[in-house]
């Protein structure tokens, strides 16, 4: 089988130790000749270079590994280049979710204003990174799962159409292993049938592949308990305000008990309630920070400190497994069957051509085709329709560099009350983001 070359873009992430455990767990799927890391931030992916490094070297010293800021060493001669950036960090993230609190809005590294002011940050760094891919190995395949994935797919869609980058989210992928556990099956045995958004949409179908339908089972069990299950199931989503918010999903159902919801539509349905329940001093970021980020990058310095990763590996991002998934898919033509963020044409037949939406896809070497959903209910496609004129408004806003667009964009935001609080967050949000944000005039 052939051996093939990785960098993966956002070297010094929270993530990078776990996507390197899966691929050394996938190596006889996907088997990996050399393994780059790249970020702009030496420091940081410095210490999650050397103690992989170490490990590498114990664990399967045939793969050539390294780690670069350089962008020309970085992407030279790679096959995938494997995204997850974090513009602006988890400083910035704490800034996008506390400021909304301020004004009684959301704040969220996705949804709402503090989602488009993460959107406003990554598009020119996302579109500077696919053009020096584009330049340094114009064969490599970008697999992008960094977040704000709908406004970068956006962004992407309307600046490098042509690019090859597929925008990809885990959070179905981690929801659907809570399904299967509903049901007692393996993820793999169901397959579904999905339209919406990125972090807004719903699941219409969830068969196994003898056509057993499992959504009445899944509602029941959802209409109770939301999503959570009793044992551990996947590795990202288990901090408490992660099981809060898979608790929530039953009244996420309850809205329309049609479909099973995904848990993100928590923000645009019950935004008052997120509110009320959100402590403006200590957020998500907080969270993060004080834990996934503390524990990932001690484990580093543990193993640097002791020369040898033995005895303090660390953990499998086992959900991630669907990276390697769309990499084969793309590298040996397996029609794999994937929930995929890409332009509608018809997928959802009352749903605007051009908008960036998440359907189900086969993906084979040329890239991802879109499955048809039909036609969807007025309720749905009346949300998404305001909420992908948001992520439309917010990337015109950056291309033209318009306040106007981006009160706009705000305005128009289920998550916002008035246009007056829009405006109010907009001139606080320009000014946390001077660094990274072009001028709106
Ligand atoms: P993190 O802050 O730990 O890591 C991000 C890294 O990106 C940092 O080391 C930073 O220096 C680097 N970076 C920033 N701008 C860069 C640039 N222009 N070029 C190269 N490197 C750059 O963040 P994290 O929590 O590990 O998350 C990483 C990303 O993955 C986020 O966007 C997050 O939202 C996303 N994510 C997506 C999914 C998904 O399935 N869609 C799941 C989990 C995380
Ligand atoms: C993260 O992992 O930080 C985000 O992508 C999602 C979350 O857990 O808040």
């Amino acid at each position: 089988m052939k051996k093939f070359s990785v960098v993966i873009a956002g070297g010094g992430s929270t993530y990078t130790p776990g996507i390197v455990m899966m691929l050394l767990d996938n190596l006889d799927r996907f088997p990996i000749k050399t393994l780059k890391l790249y970020d702009n931030d030496a420091e940081r992916q410095n210490e999650l270079g050397e103690a992989l490094d170490i490990l590498l070297k114990e664990k399967e010293p045939s793969i050539e590994f390294s780690y670069t800021t350089d962008p020309e060493e970085a992407f030279t001669g790679m096959d995938f280049c494997f995204a997850h950036i974090r513009v602006g960090k988890y400083e910035m993230r704490e800034q996008d979710e506390k400021i909304p609190l301020k004004h009684g809005v959301i704040g969220q590294e996705t949804c709402g204003p503090g989602g488009i002011a993460y959107g406003m940050r990554s598009i020119g760094p996302m579109i500077e990174m696919i053009d020096l891919m584009e330049k340094y190995a114009p064969d490599c395949w970008m697999l992008n799962y960094s977040n704000p994935a709908a406004i970068i797919a956006e962004a992407c869609r309307v600046l490098r159409p042509d690019a090859r980058v597929l925008n990809i989210c885990d959070m179905p992928v981690g929801t659907l292993r809570r399904m299967s556990q509903i049901v007692d099956k393996e993820p793999k045995d169901l397959e579904v049938r999905y339209f919406g958004l990125n972090h807004f949409g719903w699941w219409t179908s969830v068969k196994d592949k003898d056509g057993h339908e499992y959504l009445p089972q899944i509602r029941d069990y959802v209409a109770e308990n939301g999503y959570l299950t009793q044992i551990e199931v996947d590795t990202q989503h288990m901090d408490p305000s992660w099981q809060e918010t898979h608790k929530k999903a039953k009244d996420l159902l309850a809205v329309d008990p049609r479909f099973l919801p995904n848990t993100y539509l928590k923000y645009y349905f019950y935004p008052d309630y997120e509110v009320r329940q959100a402590d403006a001093n200590y957020t998500r970021a907080n969270e993060v920070m004080d834990g996934r980020e503390k524990s990932v990058f001690s484990t580093a310095r543990d193993i640097i400190e002791r020369g040898t990763a033995e005895g303090s590996n660390f953990s499998i991002g086992s959900h991630a497994t669907f990276i390697v998934d769309l990499a084969r898919a793309i590298a040996f033509n397996t029609h794999e069957r994937m929930l995929m963020i890409v332009e509608n044409n018809g997928a959802i037949a009352n749903f605007d051509d051009n908008a960036m939406v998440e359907v189900p896809c086969i993906i084979g070497s040329d890239g991802p085709e879109v499955l048809s959903q039909g036609n969807i209910p007025e309720f749905e496609r009346a949300l998404m329709y305001q909420q992908v004129t948001v992520e439309k408004l917010a990337v015109e806003a950056y291309i033209e560099g318009s306040y106007q667009k981006f009160w706009q964009a705000l305005t128009l935001s289920k998550t916002v009350p008035s246009a007056e609080v829009a405006k109010n967050l907009l001139d606080d949000l320009i000014e946390a983001n001077q660094k990274y944000w072009p001028q709106f005039n």
